[in-house]
């Protein structure tokens, strides 16, 4: 195991042992949360813990399913807790990036969704201004896309247009492509990068977090974790 995994396992753990049973819980997507959905799988079978999961992605559900997790559809019953990684967390105010995985979008849907969101990242993660290690990923319908990324362009994004393992553009579980824009970067104002972008028709959502993370859980490589909480 690497020093990162060593890390993101950690993280998750932490965050494993906040979920009580009785809960509906938010499983996000991405190699920390498969150290969650590890760790829980094992609370459900050792300690008879009883929750039920709501997915973020197709590639989740699949884990969890596999782990022996009971899951459920984001329309059923309110969220109690929902535990996400991230690409890039801020320290201070906890505002994150997240969709290098490229499910942003259902993971938004779901952080909102719930009641309390918890992130779980290793340290590597933690940046003083967002835009510092990672490009921000923006997802935009297929239909004109390019037309869309004209005025990412415009905005000043230097859109890139995402692509899968086999050189085709990269389809994101709810059918749409995904640009990465590094242009914004440093991002001291991701309120007015947000308004921006989402005024554009093609866009469907970014990967900007604000105002939802109650506590980061930070991992480092030793395996302790250091909780991080909103200041600003
Ligand atoms: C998935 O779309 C992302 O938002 C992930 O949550 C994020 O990329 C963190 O992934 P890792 O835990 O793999 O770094």
């Amino acid at each position: 195991m690497t020093t990162a995994d060593a890390a993101k396992r950690a993280a998750a753990e932490a965050a494993a042992a906040l979920v009580e049973s009785g809960m509906v819980v938010g499983l996000g997507s991405g190699s920390t949360v498969r150290y969650l959905v590890m760790a829980l799988g094992r609370r459900v079978r050792e300690q008879g813990l009883r929750i039920v999961g709501v997915p973020t992605s197709t590639e989740t559900d699949a884990l969890a399913l596999a782990h022996g997790l009971t899951l459920t559809e984001p329309d059923g019953t309110p969220i109690d807790l929902a535990i996400d990684g991230a690409d890039e967390v801020e320290r201070g105010t906890l505002r994150l990036i997240k969709g290098l995985g490229g499910a942003l979008l259902r993971e938004k849907i779901i952080a909102e969704a719930a009641h309390r969101f918890v992130v779980i990242a290793d340290a590597a993660k933690v940046v003083t201004c967002l835009g510092a290690r990672a490009a921000l990923p923006v997802e935009v319908v297929r239909f004109g896309h390019k037309a869309t990324a004209r005025r990412i362009a415009e905005l000043g994004g230097r859109p890139v247009l995402r692509q899968d393992a086999g050189g085709d553009p990269f389809i994101s579980d709810g059918g749409n492509v995904i640009y990465d824009c590094a242009g914004f970067a440093p991002i001291s104002d991701p309120y007015t990068v947000q308004r921006n972008l989402r005024a554009i028709a093609g866009v469907v959502e970014t990967g900007l977090f604000l105002e939802r993370a109650e506590r980061a859980i930070i991992g480092a490589a030793d395996g302790s974790v250091s909780v991080m909480e909103r200041v600003r």
